[in-house]
């Protein structure tokens, strides 16, 4: 049998409020570490052979419910982490894209997302992909309500074509933390991925970790309807 190859790896980082409160500290303080495993994680992706993409889910659109102060701490945290990471991002030769809707986002932090995406639209190692304001149902009513607004035929091309992620299928996908859901991620980009869920928070994950992962996903039948 063949080894698969990796080449888009998408990740719901979750657990750093838990990871926070096993400390006994508040939960930003998991956000900042979670923040910080970030730069290991794109850069083993960025070193990796075969990955192209990295697509993380860091903010959905669900999590507006949460406390004003988490919120408002997420939206500066995310602010001041993309300008320090801008370094990363050339060290590594990454280049930062992102789905879902900014334009929820405040005009300053949508004005930081669209200067780093440009500072590092020319590098190839890697596309990391952030999901912010992400929720895959909007994505795909928005993405048929647009073809329908243009007149064209709904198909699993075109449809496929119009969503923000018009990269490369998942092969791939992780969730830390022990939940078993996907909480509206890529609903249509998952159809045919390999899926592991962990119970190691985010804050705790690593590239050794990962590795473990990635080498057990090689080794699996992925059959996609055949025999
Ligand atoms: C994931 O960690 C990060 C975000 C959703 C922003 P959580 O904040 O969901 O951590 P838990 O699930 O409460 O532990
Ligand atoms: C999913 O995690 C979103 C992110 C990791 C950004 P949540 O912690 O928000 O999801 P639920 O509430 O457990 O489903
Ligand atoms: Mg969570």
């Amino acid at each position: 049998m063949s080894k698969n190859i990796l080449r888009h790896l998408a990740i719901i980082m979750d657990g750093n409020g838990r990871w926070a409160k096993r400390r006994g500290l508040i939960r930003t303080k998991g956000h900042e570490k979670g923040a910080d495993i970030i730069r290991d994680i794109t850069q083993y992706c960025a070193e990796h052979k075969t990955i192209e993409t990295l697509t993380l889910y860091a903010f959905s659109t669900e999590n507006w419910k949460r406390p004003k102060y988490e919120v408002d701490f997420l939206m500066r945290l995310l602010d001041r982490w993309l300008k320090q990471e801008l370094p990363t991002y050339h060290r590594f030769g990454a280049r930062f894209e992102t789905i879902g809707d900014i334009e929820g986002f405040s005009p300053k932090l949508q004005e930081t997302i669209a200067s780093i995406k440009a500072q590092t639209a020319h590098h190839t190692n890697l596309i990391q992909i952030l999901a912010l304001n992400y929720g895959s149902r909007s994505e795909i009513a928005k993405a048929a309500s647009r073809l329908a607004k243009r007149g064209e035929e709904i198909t699993e091309k075109s449809l496929g074509e119009e969503l923000t992620t018009p990269y490369q299928d998942i092969d791939l996908l992780i969730r830390t933390s022990g939940e078993q859901r996907l909480s509206n991620f890529l609903l249509w980009q998952l159809s045919y991925s390999e899926f592991y869920f962990t119970k190691t928070l985010w804050p705790d994950f690593t590239t050794e970790e990962l590795e473990g992962i990635i080498n057990q996903y090689i080794d699996r039948d992925r059959r996609f309807g055949g025999v």
